[in-house]
């Protein structure tokens, strides 16, 4: 069985290094292609060299731009990549727009190659069509072939909305594959120490959603409350490129000279952080499951999540929407009031270090080993 693993991202990267791993370890082929989504060393470099990936075999080094042409421009470079490859899978993970280009190209070309779609990290939903994640989350799934999900809550969304039971399959979260790999390295790299703060008595914090970071009100709203948190811990702020660049743009830099603002960290060094930190604000979806998993409090900044089941099975909460000071300073004291839980003291079923094994699995039993399930059956 041939397998393209297909990463663009940053929040890709942790999501394909296990599958590539189990692949190899069940004797199967997986060709990594690498989108260049993501460029920065810190936003892309220092994850292959953290995670122990290899070299790309195909990069295809598109870069920033708008979504139509971000995601036109993957479909055109990966379309004669998979044409001379013919694998029987693609596999995509997540939901930024190299996922959904490199699906929508594999689909459109299933009745020539017979390659087959396999999406990791299936089914999650939002309901918020304003945010781009979730439109390429739910047109991925449409054009997939198996649909492989981390949790079984998702399993319920991916049914209402007419997808055959038998291509969905339950294999877990393959972050945590990776996070449970790294975390004693990570410990081992003292990353508070480095910046100047005490284990357990900063909060961490990462801010890069265009609705938080686009629009200066929200983000002024967000950045006061920091502010606030930071008189009476340090708040350690690792920058997003867009993040950093709005702040400067809307003349809020001062607000970020009064935090612990960083450069974009490493994969281990970002582990090492989350998991000694006292509290985590946050607005991406990867770190509510990692703070799930690591027992710390979770504040998603965001008006909701796809990722529920780090509400009811974790250490998540909401801040209030729309965000403001006064909310974002209360859920922070609530956070700070749950404290602390045992690493894996109560984790979501699947989400056990062994996900990308049960990925390989699927591929190997999957309806494309039925050659008569390679006619589209929608
Ligand atoms: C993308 C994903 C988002 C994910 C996030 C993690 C989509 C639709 N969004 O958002 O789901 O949570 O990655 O980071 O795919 N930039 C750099 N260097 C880089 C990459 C980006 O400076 O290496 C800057 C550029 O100004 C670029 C901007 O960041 O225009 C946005 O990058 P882009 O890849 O379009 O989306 P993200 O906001 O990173």
């Amino acid at each position: 069985m041939k397998a393209m693993v297909v990463a663009g991202a940053r929040p890709n990267f942790m999501k394909v290094a296990p599958i590539l791993r189990a692949l190899a370890a069940a004797g199967e082929e997986g060709i990594l292609v690498h989108t260049g989504q993501h460029y920065d060393p810190q936003m892309s470099d220092a994850f292959f060299r953290d995670l122990g990936l290899p070299e790309p075999a195909y990069h295809l080094g598109i870069g920033s731009g708008t979504h139509a042409q971000q995601t036109a421009r993957v479909m055109e470079a990966f379309e004669p990549i998979l044409v001379d490859n013919r694998p029987d899978w693609v596999v995509v993970v997540g939901d930024v727009n190299s996922t959904l280009a490199c699906a929508l190209v594999t689909a459109k070309l299933k009745p020539e190659l017979g390659s087959g779609v396999a999406h990791v990290e299936a089914g999650l939903r939002s309901g918020d069509w304003r945010m781009p994640e979730e439109i390429n989350r739910v047109l991925t799934d449409r054009v997939s072939d198996l649909l492989l999900t981390p949790s079984r809550d998702a399993h319920p969304n991916l049914l209402a909305e007419g997808i055959p039971a038998d291509r969905i399959v339950f294999v877990g979260n393959v972050m945590i594959d990776t996070l449970l790999a790294q975390l004693s390295v990570a410990q081992q790299l003292d990353m508070p120490g480095r910046l100047g703060v005490r284990p357990n008595e900063f909060a961490l914090v990462t801010l890069h959603r265009p609705s938080n970071v686009d629009d200066p009100t929200a983000l002024r709203a967000v950045l006061e409350a920091l502010v606030e948190i930071a008189t009476r811990m340090p708040v350690v702020l690792p920058l997003h490129p867009r993040t950093r660049k709005n702040a400067d743009d809307f003349g809020m830099a001062e607000l970020l000279a009064r935090l612990h603002a960083t450069e974009p960290v490493g994969y281990t060094e970002m582990l090492s952080l989350t998991s000694s930190a006292a509290v985590v604000l946050t607005d991406s979806g990867g770190l509510q499951e990692e703070t799930t998993v690591l027992g710390v409090p979770c504040v998603t900044l965001r008006e909701q999540t796809e990722r529920p089941i780090t509400l009811s099975e974790g250490t998540n909460r909401m801040a209030p929407w729309p965000l403001t000071t006064v909310g974002v300073r209360t859920a922070f004291d609530e956070a700070l009031s749950d404290g602390r839980v045992g690493v894996g003291e109560r984790v979501p079923e699947g989400w056990d270090g062994r996900a990308a094994e049960r990925v390989v699995a699927a591929l190997q039993n999957g309806p494309c080993s039925d050659p008569s399930s390679r006619v589209h059956r929608a």
